[in-house]
């Protein structure tokens, strides 16, 4: 018999990429394809869904035919996206009335800013776990259909259809058969209710999107149905497997059990704390979210997002030119003088979680005439090692646990630097996994465990891959200090703002 394997998609905010996995776990192929981000204007972020599905058709191939593997051998396909971007199309056509607009874009804060009163605030914590902020679907869909003309009205006659990115490739993959979601990506979209599992009417009130726009929710693990047999040589596969990227990540941590904490750092870091199958609501603002759903249970998740993490690398690379290769960045930050005051705030489009002040911006803080390159790129790297150490100490005040080790992956986590840093200012251990690329692995896990390729979750758990081990190497005193600093500046960019 041939051997059979998951393809993954994981489909992320500045690339899409695939990944063939076998039964051990392991990539037999990956491929990758960077598309173009549309900024209308500063603080906006938009994508084109056509390009984002030529992606997903170009890396499928690709790996397909690096990895030597048949689309008969395919078992089963698993999707991790880009959460809360937000797509409305024609159910007719199938053509998008607008460009997706990003989650980290702001063009859609006056709807929430007038809608922001304190009932609102209560009722949309309550109920879907988030606090108001146009980072999540529901603003953003308003947006759309206030800025194209006729589109609330094609609308309400249930001509348009919205979807967050998962929902838009599953819909092209199966020709527009199925209209669908997982719980995790609806949990990102403010309209969902994360203890019933619905669409809340209020909220649809609220926002006024009619309910027939919105896809059914399934489990994270689920047989969804099948691609179309136009597209992949007359094979249908099954769509198997369905969750937000930072869910996936979580997941292909293997980190099924409460109290479980992940860190990735990708464009922004994302924080998501496993809490089990009861939905802990947070005091400090940090956002409740559905971890995974399977078998009929639902896990839930706190988490914390610093929405600006690995674009600011990018910033220091292609905005200031500090250096030319992402990966000489470590090395600056190693010859930089230890020493330097200086804070950078990487807060260009705001303050993500525990603040959400969209407004906040940017600054680099105690520079003296020595400040160089190295200095701003160790102080760059140090923002997003704080940032997490925030999060964390709110989770902790949150659950009443102490949270031991810190697992962490993503692009950005490559560097031994800021990883040494968080282990350090965190006074944790922080645990590297060899596969970094956790969120593709989770996607391919949920497909996997719904056409039963794994059995259940302990045969996942057998396929542990090595992990690299940070300690923390900082004195008390200094950590207390550099804390203090950053909570200091963090201070001043939120007051200059105001
Ligand atoms: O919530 C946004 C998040 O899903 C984006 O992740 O890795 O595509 O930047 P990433």
């Amino acid at each position: 018999m041939m051997a059979e394997y998951i393809l993954s998609i994981d489909q992320g905010t500045t690339t899409t990429r695939a990944f063939i996995i076998d039964r051990k776990g392991n990539y037999i192929g990956t491929a990758t394809q960077k598309f173009q981000q549309i900024i209308p204007k500063p603080g906006w972020v938009e994508h084109d869904p056509n390009v984002i599905w030529e992606t997903v058709c170009h890396v499928i191939e690709e790996v397909i035919q690096k990895s030597g593997v048949s689309y008969s051998q395919i078992k089963a396909l698993g999707i991790t996206n880009q959460r809360e971007t937000t797509v409305v199309w024609d159910k007719i056509t199938g053509e998008p009335i607008y460009n997706a607009i990003v989650w980290n874009s702001n063009q859609s804060l006056d709807i929430i800013n007038k809608l922001k009163n304190d009932k609102n605030e209560e009722y949309i914590h309550k109920n879907t776990g988030l606090v108001m902020d146009p980072y999540f679907s529901a603003s953003k869909i308003r947006w759309i259909l206030d800025h194209n003309e006729g589109s609330q009205a094609e609308a309400e006659k249930g001509k348009l259809l919205f979807g967050t990115i998962d929902s838009w490739i599953i819909w092209k993959l199966t020709k527009g058969k199925l209209h669908v979601t997982d719980h995790t990506n609806a949990s990102r979209t403010m309209l969902f209710n994360i203890h019933s599992l619905e669409w809340d009417h209020k909220l649809l009130e609220l926002f006024n999107i009619p309910k027939s726009m919105l896809p059914t929710a399934y489990p994270s693990s689920y047989s969804y149905g099948e691609t179309d047999s136009s597209l992949f040589e007359g094979v249908k596969i099954p769509i198997c497997g369905v969750a937000g990227n930072q869910q996936a990540s979580l997941f292909g941590q293997l980190a099924f059990q409460s109290g479980q904490v992940k860190s990735t750092y990708g464009q922004g870091t994302f924080i998501v704390l496993n809490t089990g199958t009861k939905a802990k609501l947070s005091n400090h603002r940090l956002l409740t979210t559905i971890a995974y759903s399977l078998d009929g249970q639902i896990n839930y998740a706190l988490e914390g997002s610093a929405l600006i993490s690995g674009s600011a690398i990018e910033w220091l690379k292609d905005g200031l030119e500090l250096f030319e290769k992402i990966e000489d960045s470590e090395d600056l930050a190693l010859e930089a003088n230890k020493e330097s005051p200086v804070y950078v705030l990487p807060t260009f489009r705001g303050i993500g979680a525990p603040y959400w002040e969209p407004d906040v911006r940017g600054a680099v803080l105690g520079m003296d005439e020595h400040t160089g390159k190295r200095e701003l790129v160790l102080a760059t790297f140090e923002s997003l090692a704080y940032q997490v150490n925030d999060i964390i100490d709110l989770m902790e005040s949150d659950t009443g646990i102490e949270l031991e080790v810190l697992h962490v992956d993503g692009g950005v986590a490559q560097n031994n630097f800021l990883i040494q840093f968080q282990a350090d200012i965190l006074n944790k251990t922080v645990t590297r996994v060899e596969r970094l690329e956790t969120t593709g692995l989770g996607a391919a896990y949920l497909a996997g465990l719904a056409v039963g390729y794994w059995k259940d979750l302990d045969e996942l758990k057998a396929l542990v891959s090595e992990s690299e081990i940070f300690q923390p190497n900082m004195t008390q005193l200094e950590r207390i200090k550099k804390i203090k600093g950053w909570h200091n500046a963090l201070k001043t960019v939120r007051y200059y703002t105001q």
